[in-house]
């Protein structure tokens, strides 16, 4: 098995109930790598302190054709500290999280605090065990409709994080949201800068990569996995993108906007950790989901897509959701490859 499959198997019983602080933080942060990200970057690092542990951005994997401003990049973070607050509920501990707690210091994306017992409830128990069933699922879904209850789930779970989710489910909708993503997919892959930065991040020996995608991430054939970045960078496989991408939305059940009255960082933040939020509840029902961020990665078509769903404000995330096969889980770097660590040599 790839090394890096194994902070999935991560147990709960080990956490150390009474051990230090820090080693509980250590333990809760385990959470955090599981978190989604783009291209599968992990663009998070993390520093535990004797009392608290900060979540800092590591901009050195940042995406700089697709991602310029680091949007998608806080987004990701964001879902990692949901994780992180799932895990301290479950273990039944309080807690007090700030975000950009620096003003001076930007990449400081959050401090949180570990406070005494709490109660756990039956909803954290669900999305505590989902953390580990949750993973972007790129095959086409069944048809069937998701039940009203669990559509009214979802939104509420990102306007609790002070999220707006717009779920769009009539066919004439989902069908213009799809060319939407069609027009992305073929923008996007007529750019060499954004060919080249996608071939950076294709992984061809899948068996002992940590991070980044695989070429059948991206609906490349086996047989041309050996080459994939090569043929990345060459080819413009615009057109085969955008027909497969513009099916399996259209397919799709239920496609959900997520979106925040403000485009800053703190927003940026708060939409990651309602992605994460919606994830988490559609998994505890069973629903999978993907991504289809392409036509909010193109300032036009973001305009076109928050006109489609009615939103006043900014999109930041286009999921697709319904039932499916199992997903398979995707590397992830281990927490202590994410550490940052103290100059004396602590943690
Ligand atoms: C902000 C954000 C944007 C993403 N955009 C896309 C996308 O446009 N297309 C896609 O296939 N996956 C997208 N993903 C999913 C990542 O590729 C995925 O999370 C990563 O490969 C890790 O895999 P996992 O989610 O199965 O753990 C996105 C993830 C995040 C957090």
């Amino acid at each position: 098995m790839n090394r890096h499959l194994q902070p999935w198997q991560i147990r709960a019983d080990d956490f150390p109930a009474d051990g230090f602080t820090s080693d509980q933080l250590e333990f809760l942060l385990s959470y955090a790598v599981l978190a989604p990200s783009t291209h599968n970057s992990q663009p998070w690092l993390f520093r535990i302190n004797a009392m608290d542990a900060e979540l800092v951005a590591d901009r050195r994997r940042a995406l700089r054709v697709v991602d310029p401003y680091d949007r998608e990049l806080t987004v990701s973070c964001g879902a990692a500290l949901f994780n992180v607050r799932v895990a301290m509920e479950y273990l039944g501990h309080q807690y007090q999280v700030e975000l950009l707690p620096d003003p001076a210091d930007p990449n400081l994306l959050a401090r949180v605090h570990l406070g005494l017992s709490g109660e756990t409830s039956g909803d954290d128990v669900l999305l505590f065990h989902a953390i580990t069933q949750r993973h972007t699922n790129r095959q086409p879904f069944r048809p069937e409709p998701l039940p009203t209850e669990v559509l009214a789930e979802i939104e509420q779970s990102a306007g609790r994080e002070g999220v707006g989710c717009v779920v769009i489910t009539a066919e004439a909708d989902r069908a213009a949201v799809a060319e939407l993503v069609m027009a992305a997919d073929r923008l996007q892959w007529s750019d060499a800068r954004f060919r080249e930065e996608m071939a950076r991040w294709v992984r061809t020996q899948p068996a002992v990569a940590a991070d980044g995608l695989t070429t059948h991430d991206l609906g490349i054939k086996d047989w041309l996995s050996f080459a994939g970045p090569l043929w990345i960078r060459t080819f413009d496989r615009g057109g085969g993108h955008a027909a497969h991408d513009r099916d399996i939305a259209m397919h799709s059940p239920a496609l959900a906007v997520l979106w925040t009255a403000e485009e800053t960082p703190r927003a940026w933040l708060q939409a990651g950790q309602a992605l994460q939020s919606v994830l988490l509840h559609a998994r505890t029902e069973e629903v999978w989901a993907s991504f289809l961020n392409q036509p909010i990665e193109v300032p036009d078509l973001r305009a076109r897509l928050a006109e489609l769903a009615g939103i006043s404000g900014h999109p930041q995330i286009l999921l697709r959701l319904g039932y499916g096969e199992p997903a398979a889980a995707s590397p992830r770097l281990s927490l202590r490859e994410r550490l940052i660590r103290h100059p004396g040599g602590h943690a």
